[in-house]
């Protein structure tokens, strides 16, 4: 908030302030300015008009060198969570997180994935019987993908494929939601299809807990040890 004295004119309650959000690292300023001019005063109102609109162009140009809350910055921050906090997790985030993989691609577009969302006592019981990898997060997404609607070429389906790309926008979206999650294999999914009941053309692709970590919960060696770029990449 700042007042202008010219030509003994006061220009009045010139306010302007810069709202900065960082929702999915986009970068949006939302500006909101109020102006009380001296009418009479046309140069001052085309000054300040032109001053309001520079200065809303330039904050809203891509900020190169801002590169906090970047997706690498995301990247960088999420680890394997195996212990959690019982803390309920809000219904906003997990419709966050379920809205997220609903934008993932998919192979011919088919969206083949079917989440289901354990949450009640008596589905967090069931598949940590099933596994010693569900970790006892009080939610776990059973990601599976419908068999007759995942696109298959050369007898192979892209259901997991699918599933993985659907489940890592998960992830990413529970990490900058400021939860924990962790991607498990480890169970029989034929075994885990029957505990509960589903459809014989639901497969499970994997499992993601989800929680906020429990206090203290700490990445395992795994989390910093990555190949470097030369043993994985080949340029030809
Ligand atoms: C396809 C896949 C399967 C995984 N299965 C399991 C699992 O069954 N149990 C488990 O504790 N972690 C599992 N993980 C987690 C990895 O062990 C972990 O991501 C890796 O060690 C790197 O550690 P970080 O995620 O903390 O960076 C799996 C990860 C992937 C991508």
């Amino acid at each position: 908030m700042a007042s202008f004295a010219k030509n003994g004119a006061l220009l009045s309650e010139c306010s302007f302030f810069v709202i900065k959000k960082i929702p999915h690292n986009l970068h949006i300023r939302i500006f909101c300015c109020t102006f009380a001019l001296d009418i009479e005063k046309i140069s001052m109102k085309k000054f300040f008009l032109f001053a309001c609109v520079a200065a809303m162009f330039a904050a809203c140009a891509p900020q190169n060198e801002q590169k906090s809350n970047s997706f690498m910055d995301l990247a960088r921050a999420r680890f394997a969570v195996r212990e959690y906090a019982q803390t309920p997790v809000e219904q906003a985030k997990i419709d966050s997180i379920l809205e997220a993989g609903r934008l993932a691609p998919t192979a011919k577009n088919v969206q083949p994935q079917h989440i289901y969302v354990l949450q009640s006592p008596e589905a967090i019981a069931k598949i940590n019987e099933l596994t010693r990898c569900a970790y006892h997060a009080p939610v776990v997404f059973l990601v599976c993908y419908d068999t007759d609607l995942a696109w298959t070429k050369d007898g192979e389906s892209s259901g997991n494929m699918d599933c993985s790309i659907v489940g890592t926008h998960m992830m990413m979206e529970a990490t900058e939601l400021g939860l924990g999650t962790c991607w498990v294999k480890w169970f029989e999914p034929a075994e885990v299809a029957a505990a509960f009941n589903l459809p014989a053309n639901h497969k499970p692709s994997f499992l993601l807990p989800c929680g906020y970590a429990a206090e203290g919960a700490k990445p395992s060696d795994h989390h910093f040890s990555r190949k470097p770029l030369s043993e994985t990449v080949t340029y030809k």
